[in-house]
């Protein structure tokens, strides 16, 4: 796919600012507008939910109403929590899903507008992200970065076990993305790392790929006590990509040995500094 790629910090493109928005895209007259802007504090949204809705839903609608006048598509980023985890089984894009917290419900509302509003609109849902650019709204970090610098820090850790997801390396679900927009896919497609875990037996596979030995004890959803509720099953099935001859990412062990292996190359280069 020849083309530009522009990518406007926040600073420079304030989504919640409709209509500087509008004028940038009508200046720029992109051919696809990729949104990965986020509210995804998932527990502050419990408490702030207009927030939430404001950049997850009503930016991604003003997104997807200029994109259509512009004859543009938006790609839009969603998530596995629009579903509650009833299910036991991977959740496919035809499953209804069903928000259990302020957060998933903001996303689950913003998938609707994107796809409402812009005719040619492609949601991707992703989970449970580890990347070498860690996630902004998270803290500057992901869960792998956490759990090793809780370990290093000799803190005893509780990781929640009965919440099971597909952990997925972004560099892995970012060469599929573009495979996906280049096939002309409208609608849903779920990426992520092929296979499952908890968040306890993810945390306990960083530690044995990295050789350290904190002191991990599993809890429950409840004992942990987070603010906002989250599916205790939230794998997503690769149906749409199967059914575009795209073949699933790696699974997630060896995408987690992969990003332990890259970031640690990142930082010799930065050492180095080069
Ligand atoms: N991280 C995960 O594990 C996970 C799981 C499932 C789904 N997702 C979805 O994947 C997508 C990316 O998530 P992420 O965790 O990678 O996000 P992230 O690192 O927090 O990135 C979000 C970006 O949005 C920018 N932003 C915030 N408000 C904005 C605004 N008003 N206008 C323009 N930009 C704005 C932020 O910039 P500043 O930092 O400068 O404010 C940040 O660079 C989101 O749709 C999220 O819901 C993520």
């Amino acid at each position: 796919m020849p083309g530009t790629l522009l990518t406007p910090r926040h600073a420079e493109l304030d989504i919640l600012d409709a209509s500087g928005t509008r004028e940038a895209l009508r200046a720029l007259r992109p051919t696809h507008v990729l949104n990965t802007a986020a509210w995804n504090a998932v527990d502050a949204a419990e408490n702030e939910p207009q927030r939430a809705f404001a950049l997850n839903a009503d930016a991604v609608g003003m997104l997807a109403e200029t994109c259509q006048s512009l004859g543009a598509r938006l790609v839009h980023f969603s998530t596995d929590y629009v579903f509650d985890g009833a299910k036991r089984t991977p959740y496919t894009e035809a499953d209804a899903p069903n928000p259990l917290g302020a957060y998933a419900a903001s996303k689950l509302a913003g998938e609707t507008l994107a796809r409402e509003r812009c005719e040619h609109a492609l949601v991707i849902r992703v989970c449970g992200l580890f990347g070498i650019a860690k996630s902004a709204g998270k803290g500057g970090t992901n869960f792998v970065e956490t759990m090793l610098s809780l370990a290093r820090q000799g803190r005893a850790l509780r990781v929640v076990a009965d919440q099971v997801l597909g952990p997925s390396y972004t560099l892995d679900v970012a060469r599929i993305v573009w495979r996906v927009i280049a096939s002309g896919h409208t609608g849903l497609c779920h990426v992520t790392s092929a296979g499952a875990t908890s968040w306890y037996d993810f945390a306990r596979e960083i530690f044995r790929l990295e050789g350290v030995q904190p002191s991990l004890t599993p809890v429950s959803s409840e004992e942990y006590g987070a603010r906002a509720r989250r599916p205790l099953y939230s794998v997503l099935a690769h149906d749409a990509l199967r059914a575009l001859g795209i073949s699933e990412p790696r699974a997630w062990q060896p995408a987690l040995a992969a990003y332990l292996a890259d970031r640690g190359a990142v930082s010799d280069s930065a050492r180095r500094g080069s």
